[in-house]
């Protein structure tokens, strides 16, 4: 068998496979080839109906953590580090009834709008109803068990409470 017939038979054998296909360079509509599909590509489109997909900025996480807020006025030994530690543990348990970022829900109240209803927003009353949880709640129908049911130890209780007072100090008051 001579080389290119050798070839060309390797070449249609290929075409049978949509993957080999594409290797072998088949012809459009060739036997087990496929035509390409590019929207894109097609003057009759306009580009502007099929923008490109929003860039994800490398670093960032979508949910709890995508955006970082920056404390103004820490209480002293509340460090920005501890903020945003406590940020990335907030979004495990404690959103489930405060909502991402403290925005509030119908389980929790809302923890990013300095207004407070067992506490008066100090930094250790933070640490301590966080502990405790809220056996008795005021306002909301059910309870906050002790660290939200999560199991944190006191640093990781500490940076979470770094980060709800950063959330409701956030003009620096
Ligand atoms: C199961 C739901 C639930 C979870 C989970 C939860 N909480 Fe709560 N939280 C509540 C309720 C209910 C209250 C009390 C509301 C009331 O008194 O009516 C509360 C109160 C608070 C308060 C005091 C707010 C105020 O105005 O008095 C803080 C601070 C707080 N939670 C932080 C947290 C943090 C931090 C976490 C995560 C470790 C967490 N909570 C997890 C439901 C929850």
């Amino acid at each position: 068998m001579k080389a290119d017939v050798f070839r060309r038979r390797v070449r249609g054998a290929a075409c049978l496979l949509p993957a080999a296909a594409l290797l072998a360079g088949c012809e459009p509509g060739a036997e087990g080839g496929y035509a390409r599909i590019a929207y894109r590509d097609d003057p009759e489109v306009p580009r502007a109906a099929h923008p490109d997909p929003p860039a994800v900025t490398p670093g960032t996480t979508v949910g709890a953590a995508a955006a970082r807020i920056v404390a103004t006025n820490l209480p002293q030994g509340v460090t920005q580090a501890m903020v945003d530690e406590g940020q990335d543990q907030f979004g495990t348990v404690c959103s489930a009834c405060h909502g991402q970022g403290g925005t509030g829900s119908q389980a929790g109240p809302a923890l990013n709008d300095g207004q407070w209803i067992n506490i008066t927003g100090q930094y250790p009353e933070i640490v301590a109803i966080i502990n405790n949880g809220v056996a008795d709640p005021k306002q909301f129908p059910g309870i906050m068990p002790p660290k939200g049911g999560g199991s944190f130890d006191d640093q990781q209780v500490a940076a979470i409470a770094a980060y709800v007072y950063a959330l409701s100090h956030q003009g620096g008051a």
